[in-house]
């Protein structure tokens, strides 16, 4: 899948934007607040038809009413997208046809993105792995993302019940057993379905990791639920425990993930740079997860993503996605360690005061 052009008006910085892109690897190379970021954003707009993290009508120009971005992209077939950003809400559009159910929309531009806030998935807490992992199992499978929700449902009405329960003293465990009972069944499609992404996520890993590293380190990615087996006896088990604290003590909302270099916790001891590398050889095997199985190369969207890389692992990422044909979007602040061998093979774009031109090299 390629994005052949975008245009942007009134988008962030961007009073007007218009740019072609290349079908292999594109930089946009300019200082720091020059609107590399805001680009980037605005793809990730088109795809997920929201902003990431940040409310909608930001993005709009400060001094401008809405925000609109269009877009040419190739699929199976080549189709037009648009998204209109105002006050009151959006609008998207397919071949100028308004949309009308958002879920009929998403998922049409398939794309993966490393953002520099990804950075905590290694060292920060629990749930940024849950919730990247979650976002990411969802893509491929819009019941996990029900089953998350149905879960989440039960969660909040059991941790009420067992306020009341405690406030009560009350021994009358009907509701909460049936509320156990929902709840176990749940966690059950969960834990099942994050432990199979993860073992599909660990069959590309190991090669993808020791390309980007140049290194001979086993990386493993391990999914630690805190119940896997009698969930529902486990579950009745914390009864007490779970009145007393007021909340669910176990379930697939308290599960974590590792990521272990040569059988050493990477939390522990792993650099800045070895922590990019690593999630980019999650999201680099997770593209190939997608090709594999929806049989369709997403677009990638690399946010300042040479920093802290040295030049042997600059120049094989981008090697990797020379060879491996992926239509990639890179922002950086500079280009000087990038071989001219894979330059020249690439579109190079400076982006400066949210201008954007593209160079000859
Ligand atoms: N809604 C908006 N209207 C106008 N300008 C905006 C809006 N939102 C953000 N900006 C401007 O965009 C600039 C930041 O751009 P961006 O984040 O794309 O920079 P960058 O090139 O990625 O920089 P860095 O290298 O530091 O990451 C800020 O200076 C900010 O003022
Ligand atoms: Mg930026």
């Amino acid at each position: 899948m390629f994005i052949n052009t975008i245009s942007l008006s009134n988008y962030r910085g961007y009073k007007k934007a218009d740019i072609s892109f290349g079908k292999s690897v594109n930089f946009f190379v300019g200082n720091n607040g020059s609107g590399k970021t805001n680009l980037l954003e605005s793809i990730y707009f088109l795809a997920l038809a929201k902003s990431y993290k940040t409310v909608d009508t930001s993005t709009i120009k400060t001094d401008s009413e809405f925000a609109r971005i269009t877009a040419k992209i190739t699929s199976d077939k080549d189709f037009s997208s648009k998204i209109v950003i105002s006050k009151i809400g959006k609008k998207i559009s397919i071949n100028n046809k308004e949309i009308d159910k958002l879920s009929d929309y998403i998922g049409k531009i398939k794309v993966l993105a490393f953002l520099p806030e990804d950075m905590d998935l290694i060292k920060g807490a629990p749930k940024n792995r849950r919730y990247f992992i979650d976002m990411i199992i969802g893509q491929f499978d819009k019941n996990y993302l029900i089953e998350l929700g149905n879960y989440k449902n039960v969660l909040k009405q059991r941790n009420e019940l067992l306020k009341i329960l405690s406030e009560n003293h009350s021994k009358d465990f009907t509701l909460l057993d049936i509320y156990t009972e929902q709840l176990s069944t749940s966690a059950e499609i969960i834990i099942n379905l994050r432990t199979r992404f993860i073992t599909k996520i660990n069959d590309e890993l190991e090669q993808m990791y020791h390309y980007l590293s140049a290194n001979g380190k086993k990386i493993c990615f391990k999914y630690n639920p805190l119940i896997e087996r009698d969930i529902l006896i486990q579950l009745k088990e914390k009864y007490q425990k779970d009145i007393f604290f007021r909340t669910t003590s176990v379930g697939p909302h308290r599960d974590d993930y590792d990521f272990l270099i040569d059988d050493i916790y990477a939390k522990d001891f792993a650099s800045q740079g070895e922590q990019r590398i690593i999630i980019l050889a999650i999201l680099l095997s997770i593209a190939n997860i997608i090709i594999k199985e929806k049989k369709v190369k997403p677009i990638l969207l690399l946010d300042d993503v040479f920093s802290e890389l040295d030049y042997l692992r600059q120049n094989q990422l981008v090697k990797y996605l020379t060879t491996a044909d992926l239509q990639s979007i890179i922002t950086t602040t500079n280009i000087k360690d990038i071989n001219n061998s894979f330059l020249n093979n690439s579109k190079i774009f400076s982006v400066k005061n949210h201008l954007i031109r593209e160079d000859k090299i």
